[in-house]
């Protein structure tokens, strides 16, 4: 039985408003002392011409207490409900039995596509640190789509165009060794192109030669394809190593140059809808009477630009994939171009411009500042996952030396502790990148939440647990039933995450269940000597490592039994 539901069908009759509407503003009370759901009256305040207490008082007593709810009382502008706490028990441990794996899943996406733009690389430049973010917030946003019935389609929109590619065989031939790039990968790519930036300041010439070779790339040429494709293998191997790390997969690679002949739709269509008007010799969608600079759709020389190449792909996913949302999880650095060119797809009249999401994040910085490669303390990705694990192998050989297969725990603790700090704060603000904090297995960090599970394992495993018939009066206590209530409210969080776009929202819900969890294991004796009562507390211990479990997957963490 769903509590708001029946909470809100309760109050349709002295309210005479619709029941849906009303499981719509019922909220959850700040504190436990202060019931289970809060129906605020502020907004019936206007239509009833009275005071929203004297509103809460009439609704409490005029209402018809639904089965499971213990009772309703006013307090100030709401009506607080506190719910039966052995109903409540009952309501939640047999969902998460029942639905298992599914715990907090829901049919609610019907199937339907959610493109998910993540991680998108830059051909031949290195894959760093400040791609973490981009790359777990979207594979936690694949994931949790997924979880609700959407059908995710992750998109690696690659940086795959434009003239360095042109600059970069200049530099390969120049100066390059095949066999020395073929073993040192992107690392050695870039010290040619960095040479190539040093050269041309004394010799011009070169950017010539540069421009040459990227026209033959465009007119296909097989040269210089055979080049190009060569610096997409080399990066992509590298890239494809940090995502098997991570357990990330895409659907598609299709990047900036797969609309190399899909662009000529955009020019006609924008012409045709008397969009585009001509400035400095370049093709221009004015935007002026929306507050922001011109998007430029061709160069003067008919080039054209990352926004070209980003609406063509919008009209491209539309078509292919009929998306519900298309989500573009790119820094805020890029905010004015996502608004710029949502807004062209707008003008152009598809309704659907208002599915196109920018779900930007902050930046990633350092305890000593900004990373930068200028600064040279850029850190490589797979060298951060690397350190990650050695640094975890490291404290687990300290705190478990029995521990059986460290280096397998080492990796899942290390990984998460990585993808948790990126998905622990709201996406926006900046996230400072410090080992000791991030490796905590106290704070509320990924190793915490896993060891919480673990523990929660543990207990099992001890207890030589098979379910059985559970005495759900045997959870009234305030620390069960705070576990309860904290495994209770982990679908509703699923479900805000995706609407917000904020796997943060995910990672809290865990916390909540932990904290609960760990105080109720610290003062309430779970292996209790009466047999209904440790029975019920074993299968408490049980719904939470399942949804510990289930949470940690969402975000993309592993969740190790033993720890
Ligand atoms: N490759 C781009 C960058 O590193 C990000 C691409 C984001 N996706 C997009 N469709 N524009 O800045």
């Amino acid at each position: 039985m769903d509590f708001r539901q029946a909470i809100a069908s309760a109050l349709a009759t002295p309210t005479g408003l619709p029941a849906e509407e009303l499981s719509y503003w019922l909220e959850t009370p700040p504190t436990p002392d202060m019931g289970d759901f809060a129906f605020p009256c502020f907004k019936l305040a206007k239509t009833l011409r009275k005071a929203p207490p004297v509103i809460a008082g009439e609704l409490a007593l005029a209402l018809i207490l639904p089965a499971g709810v213990a009772k309703a009382e006013a307090a100030g502008g709401y009506v607080n409900f506190y719910l039966d706490k052995s109903a409540q028990a009952k309501a939640v441990l047999s969902r998460v039995f029942a639905e298992g794996a599914r715990y907090g899943s829901s049919d609610m996406g019907g199937g339907r596509n959610v493109c998910i733009d993540y991680s998108s690389v830059n051909i031949a430049k290195p894959f760093h640190i400040g791609h973490l973010p981009t790359t777990v917030i979207g594979s936690a946003l694949y994931r949790i789509y997924n979880h609700l019935g959407f059908t995710s389609v992750g998109i690696n929109h690659l940086g795959d165009w434009g003239t360095q590619f042109g600059k970069m065989i200049v530099a390969y031939k120049l100066w390059g060794d095949h066999d020395t790039i073929d073993r040192g990968g992107v690392d050695e790519l870039v010290k040619v192109y960095v040479r190539y930036h040093q050269e041309v300041e004394t010799n011009p010439a070169l950017d010539d030669e540069a421009r040459a070779w990227f026209k033959r790339i465009e007119d296909g040429d097989a040269e210089a394809l055979e080049l190009f494709d060569w610096f997409k293998r080399i990066t992509l191997a590298e890239v494809e190593e940090v995502y098997d790390i991570l357990g990330i997969h895409f659907d598609s690679y299709a990047g900036e140059s797969f609309y190399n002949d899909k662009m000529g739709r955009v020019v006609d269509e924008l012409r045709e809808k008397n969009l585009l008007k001509l400035d400095q010799g370049a093709q221009i969608v004015d935007l002026s009477d929306y507050k922001m600079p011109p998007c430029i759709i061709l160069r003067s020389d008919g080039a054209t630009l990352y926004a070209t190449r980003d609406i063509a792909a919008a009209l491209y996913r539309k078509d292919t994939y009929d998306f519900a949302k298309c989500l573009y999880v790119v820094a805020y650095q890029q905010d004015l171009h996502f608004r710029q060119w949502f807004k062209v797809v707008e003008l152009m009249g598809y309704d659907w411009a208002k599915d196109l999401i920018h779900v930007s994040f902050g930046m990633v910085s350092g305890t000593e500042g900004a990373f930068s490669t200028r600064k040279g303390n850029m850190v490589k990705l797979r060298d951060v996952l690397t350190a990650a694990c050695d640094k975890t192998y490291d404290i687990i050989r300290e705190k478990s030396p029995d521990l059986e297969d460290k280096e397998t725990i080492a990796k899942q603790v290390g990984i998460g502790a990585l993808i948790w700090n990126s998905l622990y704060n709201g996406r926006i603000k900046d996230v400072v990148f410090d080992w000791d904090s991030v490796l905590n297995f106290d704070g509320e960090t990924g190793p915490y939440a896993q060891y919480t599970h673990a523990r929660a394992c543990s207990v099992l495993r001890k207890a030589n647990y098979a379910p059985a018939d559970i005495d759900f009066c045997q959870l009234t206590d305030s620390e069960a039933a705070a576990v309860i209530a904290a495994l209770g409210a982990f679908p509703d969080a699923v479900i805000d995450a995706m609407e917000k776009n904020e796997p943060y929202l995910v990672t809290r819900a865990i916390i909540a269940i932990c904290a609960a969890f760990n105080k109720f294991y610290y003062e309430q004796r779970i292996m209790a000597d009466d047999a209904s009562v440790r029975q019920a507390r074993l299968a408490l211990t049980d719904a939470t490592r399942r949804v510990i479990a289930i949470g940690l997957g969402l975000i993309g963490i592993a969740a190790p039994e033993r720890m």
